[in-house]
């Protein structure tokens, strides 16, 4: 058993449906025992109840700043993306066929697929996300090479091989029943594995054609607690393809709805561009859509309505979008995520509650983990980031005369980074630094 000394701040609940939801200790105690949360609160009020537990305190020799936060979950991550990582200027389309579809034929290589894993799977760990919803490759070869890694990274991974078979390039093609073969192989092997989950991943309407979507609600439909994820509404060109290519479909979720793709474990990621009739269908569907701030901005694809999507009550979660954003880090996210809302007409304000929701319980939700992970709840796996500023950088003197946790959180938001993650664990296991 340990007793985790630290200031700690996490949100057992949804701050848009709560206004307490953001709960502190300043000088906290959480007991874990096995990977899992036994019992949490004020310092001494948990030491006094296990006074043998073994002390861990984590606020260093000089009291220094740092806080205990729930890991953080991202819940739209391309792991072929690593290395095409800012490349700014283009929209997506363009962006997709000069940068990435290059990039991403590499991984037909196992030996490139098995160093881009690596670094992809360090960079997560590295900014303190702790669960992931991660595109594959188009290569099973690559897929099955990461699930290898993430398996020894000790992270939760929920991952699935990227699927395509039209309108990208020839060898990131395949074909309906090859997919489902190798999804088969890979959800057999993988699915259910330690902290692995399978997703299956169709890239997104325009590069899939019924068959390959048909395909996928199969392969969903045979795997029990398999996840499905893709993109929509991302960019408007990208809308306009795929409205001529599905002539019969309502919508662009409309391709996915008819295909039984969408349900409680469904994540879409972007949904800038959405109508009406999507909102309610997903919301009835209690799908969630992952929002992209940092990639919608750089690829220039617009606004996402965050105020739409909470008052039809469709679940909100947080993506970086390696590579189409900035990197790994979720509380550059979050910050973006702010930015963005306080720039377009009709956006929500967001407090820092919100940010840190977004960037964790919110992502659990979204994967049907929230029994698991998202924060600091009894009973919970311990999936936490122990941030903590060097001394005498701005965030460590803004951290330190804060009026308040709000403040901190704030600070953290705004100020920090990769540079400030001291120590990661997923159930209890040290995944980085310590
Ligand atoms: N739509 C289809 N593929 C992609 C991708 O790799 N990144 C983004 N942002 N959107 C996509
Ligand atoms: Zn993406």
């Amino acid at each position: 058993m340990k007793l985790y000394r630290a200031a700690f701040m996490h949100t057992p609940a949804s701050p848009f449906r709560q206004a307490d939801a953001l709960h502190t200790e300043e000088d906290g105690g959480l007991l874990v025992d096995g990977g899992t949360i036994l019992a949490i609160g004020g310092f001494s009020g948990v030491r006094a109840a296990y006074p043998d537990a073994e002390v861990v305190d984590l606020r260093g020799p000089d009291s220094s700043p740092g806080v205990l936060l729930p890991g953080f979950i991202d819940t739209h991550v391309h792991y072929p993306q690593v290395r095409v990582l800012g490349g700014l200027g283009m929209p997506l389309l363009e962006w997709l066929e000069r940068h990435t579809l290059p990039e991403e034929a590499k991984f037909g290589d196992a030996e490139y697929a098995r160093a881009v894993a690596g670094e992809f799977l360090a960079g997560l760990a590295s900014h303190g996300t702790t669960t992931a919803l991660v595109f594959g490759s188009h290569f099973a070869g690559a897929v099955d090479e990461f699930f290898a890694q993430a398996a020894a990274s000790g992270l939760r991974i929920v991952a699935g091989q990227a699927l395509a078979d039209r309108m990208l390039r020839p060898e990131l093609h395949t074909t309906p029943e090859r997919a489902y073969e190798e999804g088969r192989v890979l959800t057999l092997r993988w699915h259910g594995q330690g902290r692995l989950l399978y997703a299956v991943t169709p890239r997104f309407s325009l590069s899939a054609s019924e068959g390959l979507l048909d395909a996928c609600a199969a392969l969903l439909s045979e795997t029990p607690g398999a996840r499905f994820t893709s993109h929509i509404n991302e960019n408007v060109q990208e809308i306009a393809v795929v409205r001529g290519l599905f002539p019969e479909a309502r919508d662009y979720l409309d391709t996915y709805e008819r295909a039984g793709l969408l349900g409680r474990r469904s994540v879409l990621a972007h949904n800038i561009h959405a109508t009406g009739r999507e909102l309610d269908s997903m919301a009835a569907h209690r799908c969630t859509a992952a929002h992209c701030p940092c990639s919608n901005s750089s690829l220039g694809s617009g606004f996402f309505p965050l105020a739409r999507h909470l008052a039809a009550g469709v679940h909100v979660s947080l993506g970086t979008d390696v590579g189409g954003g900035t990197g790994f880090g979720m509380l550059k996210e979050g910050l973006q995520a702010y930015f963005m809302q306080q720039l377009m007409p009709g956006g929500m304000p967001l407090s820092p509650a919100h940010l840190l929701y977004l960037c964790t319980l919110a992502g659990a939700e979204a994967l049907d983990l929230q029994g698991q992970t998202g924060d600091f709840s009894v009973g919970k796996a311990f999936d936490a980031v122990h941030l903590s500023p060097l001394a005498g950088t701005p965030l460590s003197a803004v951290m330190e005369h804060a009026q308040g946790p709000e403040r901190v959180l704030a600070a953290l938001f705004t100020l920090g980074s990769s540079a400030d993650v001291r120590q990661v664990w997923v159930g209890g296991d040290t995944v980085y630094g310590g």
